[in-house]
């Protein structure tokens, strides 16, 4: 049985080894940096319903596809899906879907190391104690100096990506599952004391307001986001998790195993969340205020409570390791898939992709500053133009990644994976492989992958384009 296999890139010692390294990819900037922003822009309480709605019905479903894909084809997700398709008799082009989820990873990657570092320079002013008692235009005015200086923006894009790279190299199996025994545990300690604190603002009744209160006029602005979120945020749809089911013990159960690993990641995002706003609001500060709001929000809190100092250097410290949990899932499908192709080193091979990820970083490092004016996909009275430098509309080179990957690539990956699973796996692979033994739960596991999570994508999509 093609389950019997063992990847060749190594196996988690158990079913919660896979659910560490699985939370430890999901787990990350999109829920303490990005979710809340984005929860900003998009008006609160109907962005939030919205992303619960595609988290349960489209996300976890994909990500159950993803792994039972990975553990039966105990290969890259390149191979291994090519290798399922031909066993199952369909087309080996199936593949392609993998190939574009690989690049789309290294896309995500360029620019959340750059986004990464900035959470590196934060550890450093939190420890020299530069946000002691700050108010917020000194907090605003600190992330506006840390964004306009290529040079320093450089250096931990830089060194985070270092960081990414050794781990990979060595091996993820090997590198990741000392240090998030004790990471992932202390990041959420942590959102717990910041969301005391929220507490203590006297606006949480606000900031929960403004997380939970649905009003339907806005569920057409921040669709399309929502679920590009959901699959950010579950890391599914580019075949990080496909290449972590491969690790995966034969015997473990993938259904309880994925329901926990997508729990675990909303519950560290509407924590934050909680914990964000209430802040935003005692400030005075903008909650649409973009990707600025956690790095100037939080040093609010921090310069100004008991112990501050010393909690913000450990928070930024965890961010840190959230993301670098997260960027390694990153690269991993692309490494596992140039080992099998060209038998060369895992670490030739992540040197060569990690210095590809940090050329393209370097775009979204200069979006920030000297091309800030440079602006793509316009589209203008007088046509449309791929770069038009000072133009109104159009997307820097960091929102065109972040768009072209978490509204297109992301969403279109997931489809393929789900479809795949659902169609053309024979139902005894994908029965074997969850091992769900009530055949309702199992019926509506395989209901979930093969028929709502693929209209969900869709009616998502067409809702978009007939906007
Ligand atoms: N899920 C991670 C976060 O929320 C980011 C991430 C890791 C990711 N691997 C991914 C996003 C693969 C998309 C695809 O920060």
């Amino acid at each position: 049985m093609a389950s019997d296999k063992v990847s060749i890139h190594g196996a988690w010692a158990s079913r919660w080894v896979f659910i560490l390294a699985a939370t430890g990819s999901a787990v990350g900037l999109g829920n303490i940096w990005k979710f809340p922003y984005m929860t900003g822009v998009y008006g609160g309480g109907a962005f939030v319903v919205m992303y619960l709605f595609c988290i349960a019905l489209v996300g976890v479903p994909i990500m159950l596809a993803e792994t039972l894909i990975g553990r039966r084809g105990r290969q890259s997700p390149v191979n291994a899906m090519k290798s399922l398709a031909i066993e199952a008799g369909a087309s080996k082009h199936w593949s392609l879907a993998a190939l574009m989820g690989m690049v789309a990873a290294l896309l995500i990657l360029s620019f959340y190391s750059v986004v990464a570092g900035w959470s590196l320079d934060y550890i450093i002013g939190m420890g020299r104690g530069d946000f002691t008692g700050i108010s917020a235009d000194g907090a605003g005015a600190a992330f506006g100096g840390l964004t306009s200086d290529p040079w320093r923006l450089t250096l931990w894009h830089s060194l985070f990506m270092l960081v990414t790279a050794f781990v990979i190299a060595k091996g993820v199996v090997a590198g990741l599952e000392r240090s998030l025994r004790i990471m992932m545990p202390l990041l959420f300690v942590l959102l717990l004391v910041l969301l005391g604190y929220s507490f203590t603002t006297g606006h949480f009744r606000e900031g929960f307001d403004f997380l939970f209160h649905f009003d339907p006029s806005k569920v057409q602005d921040g669709i399309l986001a929502a679920m590009g979120h959901a699959f950010f945020t579950l890391s599914v749809g580019v075949g990080s998790i496909m290449v972590y089911g491969a690790y995966m013990p034969k015997k473990a159960s993938i259904g309880a195993t994925v329901l926990t690993v997508g729990l675990l990641d909303t519950l560290v995002a509407l924590t934050a969340g909680l914990a964000l706003f209430p802040i935003v609001f005692a400030a005075g500060l903008e909650p649409g205020g973009g990707p600025g709001l956690m790095f100037v929000t939080l040093p609010i809190a921090f310069g100004n409570i008991a112990f501050g100092q010393v909690m913000g250097l450990i928070f930024f410290v965890l961010v840190a390791v959230a993301a670098w949990s997260s960027s390694i899932s990153m690269l991993e499908p692309a490494v596992a898939y140039f080992v099998e192709k060209t038998g060369r080193s895992r670490a030739q091979v992540t040197a060569a992709l990690a210095l590809l990820c940090w050329l393209v970083g370097m775009g979204t490092v200069l979006s920030f500053n000297l091309w800030a004016e440079a602006k793509f996909f316009v589209f203008a009275e007088d046509g449309f133009h791929l770069l038009q430098w000072g133009a109104e509309g159009g997307k820097t080179f960091f929102d065109s990644i972040d768009y072209l990957t978490s509204r297109i690539l992301l969403p279109l990956g997931g489809l393929s994976f789900a479809m795949f699973a659902g169609w053309v796996l024979s139902r005894d692979a994908v029965r074997e492989e969850l091992s769900i033994r009530s055949p309702l739960l199992f019926n509506l596991a395989l209901w979930l992958i093969r028929v709502v999570a693929p209209i969900g994508v869709l009616i998502v999509f067409i809702a978009e384009l007939s906007k």
